[in-house]
């Protein structure tokens, strides 16, 4: 019996299996709006047969945007855009997800093909970023970002709120909040790129102040009975890492009282001279811990996307959802072909009957 292939359940979200497509940008959008270019790459994985599509980290605010590629969904319009999105993920049987974000420091970006760097300031496709303290990134992102103010911090906590609102009205079923990869929330969280004196620079507390107030105040207008989710870093892999777990953890013990419904453990990516050691199913085990100390689902990525190893994360109880990316930009029905692989019964199931028909039979 399949461990990947039950079904799970959080709040009113019915999963089909343990798989989901986690948020990958396209980078192919025209001022925040997605087009056909998302619907149809959206369409095809959950019709390959993930459980839960997460659309790609879009922005709460244009300068929240990582490159001018990134979706938004800061004004009506935008939001509207989604809606045949949402509908074809769920005509295919997944649940319709989106991630939302602010970029922060690596914000105004050029796109990952185009050089991956900031865009030149002298470029007028550039823009101001904003972080909780005024220092760049470094390496290819040496752009200094202005100090936030208090009312930015308001501000920037109120853009997730409406983007949640608006997120829900065009259909969406599962709300992840982008906590990590040393964007904004990231950086107020780490203190490689937060030294502020107020109360939200300092102590782990005080760092912590933005992404609680945040979840917070998304999670009063987020239905009760949705599953609202956080993505975050909980090790750098900065030589630091049991003290940043054990505060991670923590903080993930928070979210969990403040309404969040499962963790996506990841990595903080808040400085370049992490030395991260890339391997397949790597955030295993450190996702099991997070899973085990901190009480809470978890879903992870990173090098998964191998069926025998995906497999595995969830019969070893390291996983309860387990996050396939590039597997499936590589095979969109990574679902139906891991059926196959590890011998489910009936794997065509996985498959919409027009598919599911003729691969059973040959
Ligand atoms: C093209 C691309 C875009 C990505 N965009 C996002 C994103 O929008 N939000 C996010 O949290 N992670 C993003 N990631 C990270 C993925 O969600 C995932 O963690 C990563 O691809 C590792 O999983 P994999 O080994 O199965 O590909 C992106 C990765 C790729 C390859």
């Amino acid at each position: 019996m399949s461990a990947l292939f039950q079904p799970f359940k959080l709040k009113n979200a019915s999963l089909r299996n343990r798989i989901a497509v986690p948020p990958m940008c396209q980078y192919m959008a025209v001022d925040g709006l997605v087009n056909d270019w998302h619907l149809a790459h959206y369409t095809s994985m959950a019709r390959g047969g993930a459980a839960l599509v997460i659309v790609e980290a879009t922005g709460v605010a244009p300068e929240g945007r990582i490159t001018p590629g990134c979706t938004g969904i800061w004004n009506d319009d935008l939001a509207q855009a989604f809606v045949p999105i949402v509908q074809a993920i769920k005509s295919a049987g997944a649940v319709p997800g989106i991630q939302i974000g602010h970029a922060g420091r690596k914000a105004s970006s050029n796109r990952p093909w185009e050089g991956d760097d900031h865009i030149a300031e002298d470029d007028a496709r550039s823009w101001q970023t904003i972080a909780p303290s005024a220092i760049a990134f470094g390496a290819n992102l040496p752009r200094q970002p202005r100090e936030m103010t208090l009312d930015d911090i308001a501000r920037v906590r109120q853009e997730f709120v409406d983007a949640a609102v608006r997120a829900r009205e065009v259909g969406f079923e599962w709300l992840e909040l982008h906590f990590a990869h040393g964007y904004l929330a990231q950086s107020f969280f780490s203190a490689h790129s937060n030294q502020r004196t107020d109360i939200y620079g300092g102590s782990v507390e005080n760092r912590s102040r933005f992404l609680l107030e945040t979840l917070k105040a998304v999670r009063e207008v987020w239905p009760e009975d949705l599953p609202l989710t956080v993505r975050f870093g909980v090790i750098e892999y900065d030589g630091r890492d049991e003290q940043t777990l054990l505060e991670s953890i923590a903080l993930v013990g928070q979210f969990k009282a403040a309404g969040m419904d499962m963790i996506s453990v990841s990595i903080g990516f808040s400085t370049p001279t992490a030395s991260i050691p890339w391997g397949p199913a790597f955030m295993g085990p450190v996702s099991e811990r997070v899973r085990r100390e901190a009480g809470v689902p978890v879903s992870s990525a990173w090098g998964f996307g191998v069926p025998a190893l995906a497999e595995q994360a969830v019969k070893s109880e390291q996983l309860d959802l387990v996050m396939v990316g590039k597997a499936h930009l590589a095979n969109p029905h990574w679902a139906y072909f891991a059926a196959k692989e590890l011998g489910v019964a009936r794997a065509s199931w996985t498959l919409p009957a027009p598919y599911a028909h003729w691969l059973e039979r040959y």
